[in-house]
């Protein structure tokens, strides 16, 4: 503990304790706030609030700093690979050449899905969101998974774990092969973890596979810059949904349609969509940042601005140089980045952006690269998920383990208050 905190209020004080977190961060702990004082807090989108102590990511907003479990975002995206990140996120360690191995070989004796998951693919048309489809079969998974886990066990939780990285790369896979209207593959136990989602998705029923490193390596990082961000949106859906006590695979299907939001995870998409009209504009950046500063436009400059971010979000920077890399590696020269760096160019020097710290985001370039790798743009947000699945089952793990409450806000009714009832004759 770190002090306290002292609010006043008509003549009454409350002491309120002050929590430190790791990295120096202070909270106001308002856990008695309402039983010393009888009032709550209000905080719309909990931009000033903490759910939770977490040891997982730390972000620092103002300086653009992010690191899983202490490793720097840099560091991991360089030198490591998506799998260690998966296991280092879950289990707080990264892990050594033979738990990798181990985790790889559970992973593969595991990447089965029941034949009858075909069947509610089957039930969906060819032009359903693919995030719709990748929640419902995730939820679907709890029918022919249906053993209740013992979170306090570790052999139990460890299986679960494995079931789920094993399968959902599986879904992901069938609901690309479905929208093309491919027939389903069922991977190679020979790949590693990374290649064998490329092959899921990616061969063709009349050729061979042919790994290209080139690709397989800027999906493994970028699957690494998405695999968790602290508190976000989707995250929290995971962990208040968790905290029902419902199991694993819902949490993280709830987690999937928070994702798919065009403020969240699908701005991958939208970012895509809108440099696609700019193109189709004719280039015209300047129109689209007019109506972005609009404010009876609806319209928002996708990819930029961030809750936390009030700076250059550090995966943005890295995907920005992945994405030069990746193009000139494989010889594309798509206009759309041009179109991209000018709109970001722009915004970096535009009044309204700067004096709201807005900043591309995570989603601004990686969708260049996704169309770069040759997956279809609503694709965009499920490879987010893809990325996003070990910090959501990391997150909910946690919260699992920590006995925290039931997620349950509190309110300030604003409504009608006591009238009497008037019956129907008489309205
Ligand atoms: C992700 O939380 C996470 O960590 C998320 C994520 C993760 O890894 O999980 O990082 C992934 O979701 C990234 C964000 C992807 N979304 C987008 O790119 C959509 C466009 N961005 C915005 O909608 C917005 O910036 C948010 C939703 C990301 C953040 O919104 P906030 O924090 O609620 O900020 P706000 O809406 O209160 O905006 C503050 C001001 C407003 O103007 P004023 O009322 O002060 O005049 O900035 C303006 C906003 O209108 N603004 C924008 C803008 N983003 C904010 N104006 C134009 N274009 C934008 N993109």
């Amino acid at each position: 503990m770190s002090g306290k905190a002292i609010l006043e209020y008509e003549g009454n004080r409350y002491e309120l304790p002050v929590i430190q977190g790791s990295e120096n961060e202070l909270a106001i702990d308002i856990k008695n706030l309402r039983s010393q004082s009888g009032m709550i807090t209000l905080d719309p989108g909990y931009k000033n609030t903490g759910s939770c102590e977490s040891a997982i990511t730390f972000l620092d907003g103002e300086l653009g700093i992010l690191r899983y479990r202490g490793y720097a975002i840099e560091d991991l995206a360089e030198k490591s690979s998506f799998l260690e990140v998966v296991y280092l996120l879950i289990w707080g360690e990264l892990p050594t050449q033979s738990q990798l191995e181990k985790f790889h070989k559970d992973i593969v004796q595991e990447s089965i899905v029941d034949e009858d998951m075909k069947k509610i693919l089957d039930g969906f048309p060819k032009s359903a969101h693919p995030m719709g489809v990748l929640s419902s079969l995730t939820s679907a998974l709890i029918a022919f998974n249906p053993r209740f886990v013992n979170v306090s066990s570790d052999e139990e939780m460890y299986e679960a774990i494995v079931r789920i990285v094993a399968k959902f790369p599986v879904l992901v896979a069938w609901t690309l092969r479905k929208r093309k209207g491919l027939p389903l593959d069922y991977g190679d136990d020979t790949l590693g973890y990374v290649e064998n989602i490329h092959k899921m998705m990616f061969k063709k029923p009349s050729g061979e596979y042919k790994k290209n490193d080139i690709i397989i390596d800027a999906l493994d990082k970028l699957l690494i810059l998405h695999a968790d961000h602290e508190q976000n949106c989707s995250t929290s859906t995971v962990r208040i949904v968790g905290s029902s006590h419902a199991g694993l695979f819902a949490s993280l299907s709830a987690g999937i349609s928070a994702l798919w939001g065009p403020l969240h995870g699908g701005a991958n998409q939208a970012v895509l969509e809108m440099l696609e009209a700019i193109q189709a504009d004719g280039g015209d950046t300047k129109k689209y940042m007019a109506k972005a500063k609009d404010k009876n436009d609806p319209f928002r400059l996708m990819g930029f601005g961030h809750r936390v971010y009030k700076n250059f979000d550090p995966r943005a920077k890295i995907i920005k140089k992945a994405a030069d890399d990746v193009l000139a590696d494989l010889g594309i020269d798509d206009p759309i980045l041009a179109i991209a760096k000018g709109l970001e160019q722009e915004a970096l020097q535009d009044e309204y952006f700067v004096s709201r710290n807005l900043y591309p985001n995570v989603d601004f370039y990686s969708g260049i690269i996704y169309r770069a790798l040759g997956i279809p743009t609503e694709m965009f947000t499920v490879m987010f998920a893809l990325g996003r699945l070990p910090g959501w089952i990391a997150q909910w793990r946690e919260m699992r383990l920590n006995q925290e409450p039931i997620g349950r806000p509190r309110q300030v009714y604003v409504g009608e208050t006591l009238r009497s009832f008037t019956p129907i004759e008489n309205r």
